[in-house]
């Protein structure tokens, strides 16, 4: 039996997605730009079946009701591609902490993409695999390439794809994933930013937004200033919370946690620690920190958080 086996990373937006153009091939308003993340990974192995029915399970357990459905939609997805009516089995194994606030469906959806390739024999180039891992999820699509990514919107399904800034960063960048709440959030990615893209005021200006903050990060992370990578992506993290904040009716993902974090930040900056913060579609924090600063701010939000979990994560590695 052939079957074949890719690992991918998840990546964390520095310069965030935020609103889809086209819902179906999850193509972007806006260009988006990542750092993929070593502690995090979701390994899938897939092979072909004897009669009709896919198989899908996750970390040794037959998957979940939607889990399925969206992982076969991705499967009819490739099968169309290869003119193929094959039954799937998908193994994955998910690294990634359920309650982590990271997307496993960034890593997830690489991973299987990568997969799927080597199965299908399809040969695709990374560049090609990017716009294939984005069917699955947006962010998926920058998980593709280790290190900074830059995910170009583009206008059609061949033109949106991401590409690596620097795959092997020697900026000595760390980030601190710190989960406060294991709640599942009430609102997805999906539904939050479609609400934002149709109701907030503020939409029409996210474009020239994020255009501004990816001149000045592409430029930071040429001169290798980490703490103008850090207050580059914090605002821009600031500006996609507030979109949700001024939609109508208003959402937010952030609790009382989020922003007792943030404020610690703000300390932990003023007393002059490398300390920003960028949060996605859920209320937990991760901290932007250095290699020289990352265990004293660890143990400073440890300390004011007993509760929190925290995880010091590094640059991570393309797919393999
Ligand atoms: O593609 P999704 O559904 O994983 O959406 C990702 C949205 C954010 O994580 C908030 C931003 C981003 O660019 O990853």
């Amino acid at each position: 039996m052939i079957q074949t086996t890719t690992t991918a990373h998840t990546n964390i937006a520095l310069i965030k997605y935020w609103g889809k153009k086209d819902p179906v091939l999850h193509l972007p308003y806006t260009d988006s730009l990542s750092l993929t993340l070593d502690g995090y990974y979701t390994t899938t192995t897939t092979s072909f079946l004897a009669g009709d029915t896919d198989q899908v399970r996750v970390n040794n357990q037959v998957a979940g009701p939607q889990f399925f459905k969206r992982t076969q939609h991705f499967l009819n997805l490739v099968r169309t591609l290869n003119n193929s009516q094959q039954a799937i089995a998908v193994e994955t194994i998910n690294h990634v902490p359920t309650a982590a606030g990271l997307a496993s469906s960034a890593s997830g959806f690489a991973a299987l993409s990568g997969s799927l390739n080597k199965l299908f024999q399809m040969n695709l180039s990374r560049k090609e695999l990017s716009c294939l891992a984005r069917r699955g999820s947006g962010s998926a699509t920058r998980s593709i390439y280790g290190g900074f990514v830059q995910w170009h919107q583009g206008k059609d399904n061949s033109s949106s794809f991401a590409e690596a800034i620097d795959e092997n960063p020697s900026l000595p960048i760390r980030l601190i994933s710190v989960v406060i709440s294991k709640q599942a959030k009430k609102i997805s990615s999906t539904e939050g930013m479609k609400h934002a893209v149709s109701t907030s005021p503020f939409y029409a200006q996210w474009p020239q937004v994020v255009n501004c903050d990816m001149k000045a990060m592409l430029q930071a992370l040429k001169t290798q200033d980490l703490e103008a990578v850090g207050k580059i992506a914090e605002n821009n993290c600031l500006a996609m919370h507030a979109l949700n904040w001024t939609s109508r009716p208003a959402f937010s993902y952030f609790t009382k946690e989020t922003l007792q974090i943030i404020n610690l930040v703000h300390q932990l900056r003023s007393r002059g620690y490398c300390a920003y913060y960028t949060i996605d579609a859920g209320a937990n924090v991760k901290v932007i920190t250095s290699l020289q600063d990352v265990a004293a701010v660890q143990q400073q939000i440890q300390l004011n958080f007993p509760q929190a979990q925290l995880t010091p994560l590094k640059p991570g590695p393309g797919i393999q």
